[in-house]
């Protein structure tokens, strides 16, 4: 392809506040791209509807009945980019080695060749759209800034709710700071009097990241973790390279404050593969007495050191990417309250009243549904309605739930660390780690069944350590090295969170949840903070600390002996059989894997041997 001069507007509309580095780069990648126009985007409000009406007169977006949902849309995307794709995903640090074995690798030379081929001319025909970002609240010592360059106004309006965009984080980002790169195009040029399609990609995809410059390219796609690049690409990929760097964590979590009957306040931080009820977690209600929660987070979580050597942390995030299905007034009312209007809801159903509907969202399903796909749908249809990775994209602050403190640019103070996953089998109802270490070694060996927030087969199981197989931007053990650090850090100064692991998915033997779930959730969060509040004795088990018989609080679920017998049992045998997988996983990192691990799956073993 042969490059032309750029475009004549790229100098045009210039923000006063713009710096001169960040004036270069955009002038520089539209240089390569080509885009017709370039836009800068302030955030405000004015911006937005212009965005919406855009995309509604184009087909992007169908509006929901404003009587019933206001000022909210539905996009339907291309069937083939409707989740992260992780085998096109990579990590592209000078030596293969720092990526590990968990991470699609590839030479940054290589990659940056395809990438300006691929990017070349890619945005013709399209707006380019600066848009300048914080993650976490502006100013605060916590927060990082990026800028995200993108030729889908979908990508934008999603961004506008997910991260602080607009001009107050401009005037942050100047030739002093640091900021991360990223560029994003559909990779779809148009021709000359083309027309648009309403969801435009590309069958090609690269996610790709440079963590030594701290740079992100994605082409192809325009969903979610893909595109939005401030969410997996900045806050978790790239962040953990800044956050192993600097000393602080970038960690997929949820952020919870609780409040116990007492009225102590505890925060909580917990981390759970992608579509295993973070969102659920993140908003529940209590159905015990005297307990409330507040959210905070529901996706991702930085933690740093505090002024005190304790641990705090913010969510970088501004909104919620949730997965529809499954959501509910019964198992998550505060989401329902909170998606009442202001909302982009893709993939999801439309019902004839022209609002949105999707498994989960009421028992019955309508008589009749426009599906995801935009055909005509009926109970007998045999498929979903909505996508089972279709999502509502909200702004945080019209959350219910949320908390006074979500804003804080200190971050609030970490008192629990919870891992989990989706086990049918093995992983008990709640553990906690005898210490720091044995709870890196929890993180570590998480695993848990596939679900459909990536493409792969939905059920298989998968290692998931610290639920950032897909998001850890460097080698698996020497971020397990730095958590190990981290913990010897801050016990040196201060104390350290408690770990937990829990499990709300195991099973019986004729495939029914042994658990109920969803607001019930809160007796494990009461057992686990009576535990660091001093009030609660454990039992050691082979994997952990677990409750006394009769501390866990069951008052007014019916559940019987053996129900609480099999959502604690450790069957000796099948340990065995997970501390061989585990091994084996560990060997894949050779001599990266710190000796503290090795020694833990030891005393695993050591302590199943005389059960
Ligand atoms: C997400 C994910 O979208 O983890 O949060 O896939
Ligand atoms: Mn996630």
């Amino acid at each position: 392809m042969t490059m032309t001069a750029p475009p004549i507007s790229v100098r045009s509309g210039v923000p006063a506040e713009a710096s001169a580095r960040l004036v270069e780069w955009v002038d520089r990648i539209a240089t390569l791209t080509l885009p017709d126009d370039v836009v800068w985007c302030t955030g405000s409000a004015a911006e937005r509807d212009g965005l919406f009406r855009l995309m509604v007169e184009q087909g992007t977006l169908i509006r929901v009945n404003p009587e019933l949902r206001p000022y909210s849309f539905l996009a339907r995307s291309h069937p083939a980019d409707v989740a992260r794709v992780e085998d096109r995903t990579f990590i592209c640090s000078a030596d293969e080695a720092d990526a590990g074995p968990t991470n699609n690798w590839q030479a940054p030379e290589a990659m940056r060749t395809t990438l300006n081929s691929l990017f070349a001319g890619a945005m013709r025909g399209r707006t380019m759209y600066v848009i300048p970002f914080s993650m976490g609240p502006l100013g605060s010592p916590l927060a990082r800034l990026g800028v995200q360059l993108t030729d889908s106004p979908y990508v934008v309006a999603s961004m506008g709710i997910m991260t602080r965009m607009g001009t107050e984080a401009l005037r942050l980002i100047t030739d002093q700071t640091e900021w991360v790169e990223a560029v994003h195009s559909v990779g779809a040029p148009l021709g000359d009097h083309e027309e648009d399609v309403p969801w435009p990609c590309n069958d090609l995809k690269y996610i790709s990241h440079f963590p030594e410059t701290r740079e992100i390219w994605s082409f192809g796609s325009a969903y979610g973790g893909n595109a939005l690049l401030a969410k997996k690409s900045f806050a978790l990929r790239i962040a953990s390279v800044m956050a192993r760097d600097e000393g602080w964590l970038a960690e997929h979590m949820l952020i919870l404050k609780v409040t116990n009957p007492r009225g102590r306040a505890f925060h909580v931080a917990a981390a759970f593969p992608s579509a295993c009820g973070k969102t659920n977690l993140a908003m529940l209600t209590p159905t015990i007495p005297g307990w409330t929660v507040e959210t905070i987070g529901d996706d991702i979580a930085w933690l740093a050191p505090g002024d005190d050597g304790r641990l705090r942390a913010i969510n970088p995030e501004a909104g919620f990417f949730g997965v529809a299905p499954g959501t509910g007034r019964s198992t998550n009312a505060t989401a329902i309250d909170t998606i009442w209007g202001n909302t982009i809801f893709t993939n999801v159903a439309l019902r004839d009243d022209g609002d949105v509907w999707w498994e989960g969202l009421t028992d019955t399903a309508p008589a009749h549904l426009i599906d995801w796909e935009g055909r005509d749908w009926t109970p007998a249809a045999g498929r979903p309605a909505a996508h089972p990775n279709s999502r509502f994209t909200v702004a945080a602050d019209q959350c219910p739930s949320i908390s006074d403190d979500w804003n804080d640019p200190r971050g609030v103070v970490i008192d629990a660390i919870i891992f989990g996953g989706r086990r049918a089998t093995n992983v008990p109802l709640v553990v906690e780690a005898r210490d720091w270490e044995h709870g890196v070694f929890m993180g570590a060996t998480i695993s848990s069944e596939q679900t459909a927030a990536a493409e792969g087969i939905v059920g298989t199981l998968r290692r998931d350590p610290f639920a950032m197989l897909p998001f850890c931007g460097y080698n698996m053990a020497d971020y397990w090295s730095h958590w190990l650090t981290m913990g010897q850090r801050l016990r040196a100064t201060s104390t350290v969170p408690r770990i937990f692991q829990v499990n709300w998915f195991r099973k019986a033997a004729d495939g029914s949840y042994l658990w109920p779930g969803f607001g019930d959730n809160s007796r494990v969060l009461e057992w686990i903070l009576d535990r660091v509040d001093g009030r609660l004795a454990a039992v050691d088990s082979p994997v952990g600390l677990v409750p006394m018989p009769g501390s866990l609080n069951l008052t007014g679920l019916e559940m019987s002996d053996s129900t609480l017998q099999q959502l604690f049992a450790v069957d000796a045998d099948s340990w065995s059989a997970e501390a061989d997988a585990t091994e084996e996983f560990f060997n894949e990192f050779g001599d990266r894997l710190p000796a503290a691990l090795t020694q833990q799956l030891t005393t695993l073993r050591e302590r199943l041997h005389n059960v």
